[in-house]
Parts: C-alpha cells; sequence; structure tokens
C-alpha cells in the first residue's frame, strides 16, 4: 500500500545564488558527506544540489510532516546506486516518522525519482508500506 506521496520543484538558480552567499555553512547544514561529494564531482553543482534539495521537500511531504524551521534537513538523504538510480535514507526525526505511520507487520520503502532541466530541478517521493514476509 501507498503510505504517502510528495512531489517539488526546486528553480536551479536560486540554489546557485544560496551557494554563493552561504557556500559551505549551507552545503554542511542540509546536505549530507555523500550528497556533498557527489555535487562537488559534478559541473553542474547547482543542479545537483538543487535536485537534492528538491528530493527532501518532496519526502517531507511524504512523510506528512512539511518542513519547519529547525528540523534537520541531513536526515533525509539522496544516494545512488551503480546504475545512478536515486535512493532516499532517512534517519532521526523522518525515521521515528516514518515508523509512526508504518503499519505492524509491515515495512516502509521510499522511493525517489529525480530530474532536472535548468532552471528547474524536480523530485517525486513515494513511500510504500509492504507486508513482512
Ligand atoms: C537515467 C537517465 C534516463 C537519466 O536521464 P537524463 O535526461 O540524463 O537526466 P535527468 O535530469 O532526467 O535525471 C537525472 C537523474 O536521474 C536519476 N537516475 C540516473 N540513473 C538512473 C537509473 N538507472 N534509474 C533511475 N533513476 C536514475 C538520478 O537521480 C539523476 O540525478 P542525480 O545523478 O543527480 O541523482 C539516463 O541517464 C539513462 O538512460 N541512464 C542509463 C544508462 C546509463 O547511462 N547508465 C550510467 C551508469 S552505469
Amino acid at each position: 500500500m501507498i503510505l504517502g506521496i510528495g512531489t517539488d520543484l526546486a528553480n536551479i538558480d536560486r540554489i546557485q545564488g544560496v551557494l554563493t552567499r552561504h557556500g559551505d555553512r549551507f552545503k554542511k547544514r542540509v546536505f549530507t558527506e555523500i550528497e556533498q561529494a557527489k555535487a562537488s564531482r559534478r559541473k553542474d553543482e547547482a543542479g545537483t544540489y538543487a535536485k537534492r534539495w528538491a528530493a527532501k521537500e518532496a519526502c517531507s511531504k511524504a512523510l506528512g510532516t512539511g518542513l519547519r524551521m529547525g528540523i534537520a534537513w541531513r536526515d533525509m538523504a539522496v544516494s545512488n546506486l551503480s546504475s545512478g538510480q536515486p535512493i532516499m535514507q532517512v534517519t532521526g526525526w523522518a525515521k521515528k516518522r516514518l515508523d509512526e505511520i508504518t503499519p505492524v507487520d509491515h515495512e516502509a520503502i521510499v522511493h525517489v525519482s529525480l530530474t532536472d532541466d535548468h532552471p528547474w530541478a524536480q523530485a517525486y517521493v513515494v513511500i510504500e508500506a509492504r507486508p513482512l514476509a
């Protein structure tokens, strides 16, 4: 069954502006080491961050919480399989919320899909619950 869906569009130029103004402080506050390493290897650093920003917003919508001041952004993190497919990992408050919405005897799987076409970056998140065998 589907527990939640979320979507978000992020403007790459706006993210570039934040990167220019706040640089490392923004990166370290919002993104995990894996996300920062991926972006720093890319020519389109801002686009890579914008997709991951959109993924965090979309994930918070799928979790049904939305974003509040003071939430730990790094508790919703994107990494990539060797095929390039993105996966979303939740920790801390986001994992706690995921556990709360997951029915007993089920496991939750967080699906994520990303795309960008300048100036937009987009993410979809779907949270599925599967019965435990
Ligand atoms: C997946 C693919 C369709 C992406 O299309 P695109 O128009 O280049 O790029 P988009 O902007 O739409 O999407 C990029 C995002 O697609 C996602 N993506 C990449 N590979 C993916 C895959 N195998 N499955 C699902 N999503 C994938 C990633 O999240 C990527 O963003 P990120 O690298 O910042 O995480 C294209 O790269 C492709 O056909 N790849 C398969 C073959 C390949 O080149 N593999 C290389 C690794 S072996």
